[in-house]
């Protein structure tokens, strides 16, 4: 007999983000979209079942507009996962953040152009997105460490270049505070998927037209990163205590009303 492999709730590691679990399990899922960044890591973290995936992957073989974004979503949905919270490092645009902040932003912009962003490929079927974050998830982050700033919009670039000095101050002037490369369409697809979803974002770096130095480099986003990994470990390891129960939340409730028009596995 198996014993199907099953989590309840999910991390989506960022760069340099690699492994979170103490002792877990790697399970292979091969999806109708091929195969997600990395097997899954299955394991506990206050009791609850966890799966972890490296959305770059292990060694970090998937830049940005390579990530299988839809194989990620519908593996981690087929071992049951109905709570994402997705760590990522994100540049500083301005609006008070800086190197080492930890943000729970509530606005997304996507200006990504190559991704497949849905997993609508027939029919009508329009996601509910005006807030793309889930408030249950995002709050248990927001609420888990004292220094966790709550609110801000991520910019979603298509990359994998960094952002010229003119293209950073536009987003500035927007009043945009964050910009990644990975935060589309992974929010919208978790959704598709009737999964709460909250990212968690670490400022690594602050992009090139905020500042007058150098531009932002590869080296620079690492670093920080790793120089916060246990803070990040910490924050997420008391969020996954106090989340909520996604029983009722309209992240999974719109589809009631919709009908799906693909198949939501788990
Ligand atoms: N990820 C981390 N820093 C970034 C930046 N400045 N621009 C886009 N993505 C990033």
């Amino acid at each position: 007999m198996t014993t199907r492999v099953t989590a309840e709730v999910a991390v989506v590691g960022g760069t340099g983000f690699y492994s979170f679990l103490d002792a877990p399990a790697h399970h292979e899922v091969s999806t109708p979209y091929g195969e997600p960044s990395a097997p899954v890591a299955v394991g506990e973290v206050a009791g609850r079942r966890v799966a972890f995936l490296p959305r770059h992957g292990a060694d970090h073989r998937h830049p940005p507009h390579g990530i299988p974004y839809r194989a990620n979503a519908w593996a981690l949905r087929s071992l049951g996962v109905r709570q994402v919270l997705a760590p990522c490092a994100v540049g500083g645009l301005g609006g008070g953040v800086a190197p080492g902040d930890l943000v729970v932003p509530d606005q997304l912009v996507d200006r990504t152009h190559r991704r497949v962003g849905s997993f609508v490929e027939s029919g009508a079927c329009h996601l509910p997105f005006a807030d793309p974050y889930c408030p249950g998830v995002s709050a248990a982050l927001a609420s888990a460490d004292p220094d966790v700033r709550a609110g801000g919009t991520m910019v979603v670039v298509e990359g994998p270049r960094f952002s010229t000095r003119a293209e950073s101050r536009h987003y500035a002037d927007q009043g945009w505070s964050l910009i990644n490369m990975t935060g589309a369409p992974e929010a919208a697809l978790a959704r598709e998927m009737r999964q709460c979803y909250a990212p968690l974002a670490l400022v690594t770096d602050m992009d090139a037209g905020a500042e007058t130095g150098h531009g932002v480099g590869q080296e620079e986003v690492f670093a920080t990163f790793r120089r916060n990994l246990d803070r990040l470990a910490g924050v997420l390891t008391r969020a996954i205590e106090a989340l909520p129960d996604p029983d009722g939340c309209s992240c999974s409730t719109w589809a009631d009303e919709v009908g799906p028009t693909y198949e939501i596995p788990g």
